[in-house]
C-alpha cells in the first residue's frame, strides 16, 4: 500500500511535465527566467554609451565570481534547452490534433507573432550560437581582432561591419516579437486570464518587447551612424 502511494507521488510530477499543462507551464517558467536575463543583459548593454572603462569594468565584474558565472550560465542553458524541448512537444501534438482543411480559419484567429513564434525561435536559436561565438568566444569576429575583456572595442569593432549590425537589428526585431507574444501568451498558460487585466498585460508586454528592441538594436545603429565609436 505504501509502496503504491510513494509509487503514484513519484508519477505525478513525471505526468504533469509530460501534459499540454506541464509543457506550457515549462514554456513559462524558462520564458520568464530568459526574459529576466535579456532584460539585464540590454540594461548592461547600455553602458557602452559612457565608454569604454565602464562597460569594460562592467564584463570584467561579472566574470569575477566564477562560481556565479557557471551557475548562470548552466541555469541560462538548462532554461533555453527546456524551451525548446516544450516547444517542440507543443507543436507536435498541436499538428497531430489539428483537424486537416482548417488552416485557414484558424490563421484568422491566431496573430501575425504567434504564428512567427515557431520559426522565430529557431532563427533566435542561431543567433544565440552566432553571438556566443562571436562575443563570448570570438572565434567568428568580422571587423578586427577580437581582444578578450575588451567589450568597448569587440563591439564597436564587429557593428561597423554593417551585415553583422543588419544581422543583429534583424534577430533583436525577431526576439521583440518572440518575447512580445510569449509574455502575452504567459499570462493564459498560467491560468491568469481576466477580463480587464489581460488586455493591459498584453499592452505593457507589447511596450516592454518594443523597448527591449529599442535598447538593443540603438548599440549597432549608434556604432553605424558613428555615435559610438
Ligand atoms: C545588440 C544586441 C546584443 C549585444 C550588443 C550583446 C553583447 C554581448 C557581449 C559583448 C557579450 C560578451 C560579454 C563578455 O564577454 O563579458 C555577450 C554575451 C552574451 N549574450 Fe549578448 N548581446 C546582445 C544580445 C543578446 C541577446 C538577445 C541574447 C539572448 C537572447 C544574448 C545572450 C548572451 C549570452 C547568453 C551571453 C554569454 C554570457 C556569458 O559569458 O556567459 N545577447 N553579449
Amino acid at each position: 500500500m505504501a509502496t503504491t502511494v510513494i509509487g503514484v507521488r513519484q508519477e505525478r510530477p513525471a505526468r504533469f511535465l509530460a501534459s499540454t499543462n506541464g509543457k506550457k507551464a515549462i514554456m513559462a517558467v524558462t520564458g520568464v527566467i530568459l526574459f529576466v536575463f535579456v532584460i539585464g543583459h540590454m540594461l548592461g548593454n547600455l553602458q557602452v554609451y559612457e565608454g569604454p572603462e565602464k562597460i569594460n569594468a562592467y564584463g570584467h565584474f561579472l566574470k569575477s565570481i566564477p562560481e556565479l558565472l557557471w551557475g548562470v550560465r548552466a541555469a541560462l542553458l538548462a532554461a533555453v534547452l527546456l524551451h525548446i524541448w516544450s516547444s517542440i512537444g507543443l507543436a507536435l501534438r498541436n499538428n497531430a490534433a489539428r483537424p486537416k482543411g482548417y488552416a485557414r480559419k484558424k490563421n484568422v484567429v491566431s496573430s501575425y507573432a504567434s504564428r512567427t513564434m515557431y520559426w522565430s525561435g529557431p532563427i533566435l536559436f542561431c543567433f544565440i550560437v552566432y553571438h556566443l561565438l562571436h562575443f563570448t568566444a570570438g572565434i567568428v569576429h568580422p571587423g578586427s581582432d577580437f581582444k578578450e575583456g575588451d567589450i568597448y572595442h569587440n563591439m564597436v569593432a564587429s557593428f561597423s561591419v554593417w551585415y553583422v549590425s543588419a544581422w543583429y537589428i534583424f534577430s533583436m526585431i525577431l526576439l521583440g516579437l518572440h518575447v512580445g507574444h510569449g509574455a502575452s501568451s504567459f499570462v493564459q498558460s498560467l491560468g491568469f486570464n481576466h477580463p480587464r487585466h489581460t488586455p493591459i498585460i498584453k499592452r505593457a508586454a507589447a511596450v516592454f518587447s518594443c523597448l527591449l528592441i529599442l535598447g538593443f538594436i540603438s548599440i549597432p545603429i549608434s556604432v553605424l551612424a558613428g555615435l559610438v565609436k
